[in-house]
């Protein structure tokens, strides 16, 4: 015991070898405990007692030599306390995080609220509730992604079958924004990709008009490309939509005089939108004599293009630490 509390460290690796020494598994005193088989009966008692405290001794005491080496080590000059800590390197948001963030912000705004449906879909929600007859020649404007064994199960290739269930499951006035992953059946490229992501809108309530539709995409524009921007919608089709349109943006590179990135042409097309098909409603349980709506969809990527002007889409999807750094700061 006595030697037990002699026992003095001049630093912490010192008190280190001590525990060693004395409680270690091959230490003096784990030794004695392990001797105490052999102690006569009537001793055990006595012995143990004995061998205990000796214990509690040794790790009370070489515990309290390996903090007054810590305290002392500290102090010592040469370490200052008071310094602020070397900064913790943090991660960055991915890109398209960021650009998502985004645009549900600027809806959000407006009074979008956000829904989300699943990326492994049925055919209904994807086609079939969309207003594509089965064999209606839209649908080989995206090339789905089967599951082999229930050909009706496909990856989603638009967000678009999140409206059928919003729709379905809510009475108007509805106002959601539904961002997300979609699949496509195409070659990896630098200018496509197998998955990529959209974000879709959509308004429905009494007397929603076309009007509605262009104001807000504008502001929109506006809030994501900058207050000079202006907008161009140019007719087009869909099949859950009537009349249908695509929006361009005056290029945000030279405002609309022309350049490289927008190819002469001033304007970059970012969406497709127009006004609900009144047989898109009804398929998902809303009078289309009470209720109109507008809907709207665009690729994530190609806003993210457009913003930071990454020239290949694989860059997105490959985890590049020397790409994703370079949003440190976004
Ligand atoms: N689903 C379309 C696509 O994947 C995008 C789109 C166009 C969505 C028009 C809409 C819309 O809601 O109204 O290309």
């Amino acid at each position: 015991m006595a030697e037990v509390q002699a026992l003095s460290a001049k630093n912490a690796e010192e008190a280190e070898a001590l525990r060693i020494k004395y409680l270690s598994k091959k230490g003096e005193i784990t030794a004695l405990m392990n001797d105490f088989r052999s102690v006569p009966a009537e001793l055990k008692k006595e012995v143990g007692m004995r061998i205990n405290e000796l214990k509690a001794a040794a790790q009370e005491k070489i515990n309290a030599l390996k903090e007054a080496a810590c305290v002392q080590e500290a102090a010592a000059p040469g370490i200052d306390l008071t310094r602020t800590p070397y900064p913790i390197p943090l991660g960055t948001r991915h890109p398209l995080t960021i650009v998502k963030n985004e645009i549900v912000d600027i809806f959000s705004r407006l009074g979008f609220t956000l829904a989300e449906g699943p990326e492994v879909e049925d055919d209904w929600h994807v086609y079939s509730s969309m207003n594509f007859a089965d064999d209606h020649p839209a649908r080989d404007m995206q090339d789905t992604f089967f599951v082999e064994t229930h050909p009706d199960i496909i990856l989603r290739s638009h967000t678009s079958s999140v409206q059928a269930r919003v729709m379905e499951s809510t009475q108007p006035p509805i106002r959601v924004i539904c961002p997300g992953r979609v699949y496509r059946n195409e070659a990896i490229s630098a200018r496509a990709h197998c998955f990529f992501h959209q974000v879709e809108g959509l308004y429905v309530d009494r007397n929603v008009s076309f009007t509605d539709l262009k104001q807000v995409l504008l502001l929109f524009a506006q809030e994501m490309f900058g207050p000079d921007t202006k907008i161009r919608l140019r007719p087009s089709y869909f099949p859950f939509t009537e009349p249908s349109a695509e929006m361009d943006v005056s290029c945000t590179l030279c405002g609309g005089k022309g350049c490289s990135l927008c190819k002469g042409a001033g304007w970059l097309e970012i969406l497709g939108c127009g006004m609900v098909d009144p047989a898109v409603l009804e398929a998902s349980g809303i009078d289309s004599t009470q209720y109109t709506g507008y809907a709207f969809g665009m690729g994530i990527e190609r806003i993210a293009n457009l913003k930071y002007q990454v020239k290949d889409l694989r860059m997105f999807s490959e985890n590049d630490v020397r790409f994703l750094d370079e949003f440190v700061s976004a």
